[in-house]
C-alpha cells in the first residue's frame, strides 16, 4: 500500500513537470514574507517596500504574465562584516518551451533594483532592472512535509533554486501592463535613496541566516543565473 502511494506520488511529480498551467498562482519561499504585488513595489510612488524577512516570490497568470520579487542579503567574501542588501522587482511575459524550459521576458522600463552597500555608501542605489531569465525545467508537486504545493525551478545550469510554496491562487500581482510608460526620471538618473530609507542590514543578515541555511548554495545559483548583476559584487 505504501509502495503504491509512493509510486503514485512519484508519477504525479513526473506528470506535473513542465506543465505551464501548474505555474498559475503566487509562490513564495518558506518565510512567506516576500510576496509579489503592491506590498513589494509601489508603482505610484516608484518605490520598493522592504519586507520583514528575506525571500523570493514569483507569480504567473494563465495568460502568460509573470511578476517576480526578490530580497536577499549578499555576502562580501572580501569583507564579511560588510554584506549588501538587494531588492529586485520585475514583471513581463513568460513562455514554456517544448523542452520544458521556462523563459521570462521582463517589460524593460518597469523593473527596479535597490542595492544597499553600507560600507561603500551611506545611501542605497535605486536603479532600473531588466534581466531576461531562463530556467531549464520546473516541477510542481505536493510537498508532504509542508502540506503545501511546491514549485522547484532549475537554473540555466540545472541546479535547483530554493523551493517556493503556493501562497495565492489566483495570483497576487500588480497590473500586468506597462506601469512606467514614461521613463521614470528618478530611476533613470539612478537616484540615491535617503539614508533613512536604506535597509536595516544587520537585521536582514541575522534573519537571513536563521531563515535559510541553504543560502550559500542558492545565492550562488541566483548570481550565476543573473549574470547581469554580477558586476555589482565583483
Ligand atoms: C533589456 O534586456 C534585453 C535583453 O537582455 C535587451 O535586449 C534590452 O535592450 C534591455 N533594455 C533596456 C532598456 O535596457
Amino acid at each position: 500500500m505504501i509502495l503504491v502511494y509512493f509510486l503514485a506520488s512519484l508519477l504525479a511529480t513526473i506528470v506535473s513537470a513542465g506543465n505551464a498551467a501548474d505555474l498559475v498562482g503566487t509562490w513564495t519561499t518558506k518565510s512567506r514574507q516576500v510576496i509579489t504585488g503592491p506590498g513589494f513595489y509601489d508603482p505610484v510612488k516608484d518605490k520598493l517596500l522592504e519586507p520583514k524577512l528575506p525571500g523570493i516570490s514569483f507569480s504567473f497568470t494563465a495568460d502568460g504574465h509573470f511578476e517576480e520579487a526578490f530580497y536577499r542579503a549578499i555576502s562580501n567574501p572580501q569583507n564579511p562584516s560588510c554584506p549588501k542588501g538587494i531588492m529586485q522587482w520585475q514583471h513581463g511575459t513568460y513562455t514554456v518551451s517544448g523542452d520544458g524550459s521556462l523563459h521570462l521576458t521582463p517589460i524593460e522600463v518597469d523593473g527596479r533594483q535597490l542595492l544597499s552597500d553600507p560600507c561603500s555608501s551611506s545611501k542605497a542605489l535605486y536603479t532600473r532592472y531588466n534581466q531576461t531569465e531562463k530556467y531549464t525545467s520546473f516541477t510542481v508537486a505536493v510537498d508532504p512535509y509542508y502540506d503545501s504545493v511546491r514549485l522547484d525551478l532549475h537554473a540555466f545550469d540545472g541546479s535547483p533554486m530554493i523551493p517556493m510554496y503556493l501562497a495565492y491562487q489566483p495570483p497576487e500581482m500588480l497590473p500586468t501592463t506597462t506601469l512606467n510608460p514614461v521613463t521614470s526620471k528618478k530611476a533613470k538618473r539612478q537616484a540615491k535613496v535617503e539614508p533613512d530609507e536604506s535597509f536595516n542590514l544587520r537585521a536582514l543578515v541575522s534573519k537571513d541566516t536563521l531563515v535559510d541555511p541553504n543560502r550559500w548554495l542558492w545565492v550562488g545559483v541566483i548570481m550565476s543565473a543573473m549574470g547581469g548583476i554580477a558586476m555589482f559584487f565583483s
